[in-house]
């Protein structure tokens, strides 16, 4: 099985990279060499998703790698009032959560098609399901893979691809921090809006993928599926 996970230098793509070793050949890719040098594993592949030249060549690297499992991870978040959106922010943002995801899948699916078998794992966010003020490229970026993966999972269901996207909530990274830092609340103030009171672990993120990538998943496709310790179902 040969498996590429994106924005695996670090959070919750590098914990899929780690967790993924028991199912198969695990390539990972990202911008920062260093962070993907010294992860162990099969490849890695230096890409800016944002760069449509870097998005091609690691399109291309799927095909030859022969992709079975493709997990869309990297993404990026930005906290801004509507009326301050760019359209440069605007055409990054939506470049690297939902334009790179799709243009990935659509090179993954060749060789998917071909063995009827494949897996299509996007991260989403809880934000792309319930709608984060402030945050509202990031929430239409994110919605737009829900969507995406309902569409994609009708189209390959007769080939025994399945595409579902994760919906994490306040998970324990680098950037679920950073995205408590840019909002108007303190982590104390966050954490006490999740029923369990607590951060999403990478690692929980990283098993309910591999779970999704084994056979016995095979009937759960198009879905979203909430990882939020609650945050989803209310207060
Ligand atoms: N943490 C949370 O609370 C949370 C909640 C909901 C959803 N999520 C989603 O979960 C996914 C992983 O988030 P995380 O918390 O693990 O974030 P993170 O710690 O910031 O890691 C993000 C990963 O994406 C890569 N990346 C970012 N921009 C990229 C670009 N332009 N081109 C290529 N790679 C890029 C980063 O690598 P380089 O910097 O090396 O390129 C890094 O490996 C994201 O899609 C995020 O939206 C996170």
């Amino acid at each position: 099985m040969n498996i590429l996970v994106t924005g695996a230098s670090k959070g919750i793509g590098r914990e899929i990279a780690n967790v993924m070793k028991s199912v198969g050949n695990v390539y990972i890719t990202a911008r920062n060499e260093e962070l993907l040098k010294s992860f162990d594993c099969s490849g890695y592949f230096v890409c800016d998703l944002a760069n449509e030249v870097d998005l091609v060549k690691l399109g291309d690297f799927i095909k030859e790698k022969n992709i079975d499992i493709l997990v869309n991870n990297a993404g990026e978040y930005i906290y801004n009032p509507l009326e301050k959106i760019s359209l440069e922010q605007l055409n990054h943002i939506v470049a690297v959560n939902l334009k790179a995801p799709i243009y990935l899948a659509s090179c993954a699916i060749l060789n998917m098609k071909k063995n009827k078998f494949g897996r299509i794992i996007n991260i989403g966010s809880i934000s792309g399901v319930m709608g984060e003020a402030y945050a509202s490229l990031y929430s239409a970026s994110k919605s737009g893979l829900i969507g995406f993966s309902k569409a994609t999972a009708l189209e390959l269901a007769e080939y025994g691809i399945t595409v579902n996207t994760i919906n994490p909530g306040w998970v324990e990274t680098e950037l679920g921090k950073a995205s408590i830092e840019d909002s108007e609340f303190t982590e104390e103030e966050i954490l006490d809006c999740v029923p369990q009171k607590r951060y999403v672990q990478p690692c929980e993120v990283a098993e309910l993928v591999k779970y999704l990538s084994s056979d016995g998943a095979k009937g759960i496709t198009g879905q979203s599926i909430n990882l939020c310790a609650g945050l989803s179902v209310g207060i």
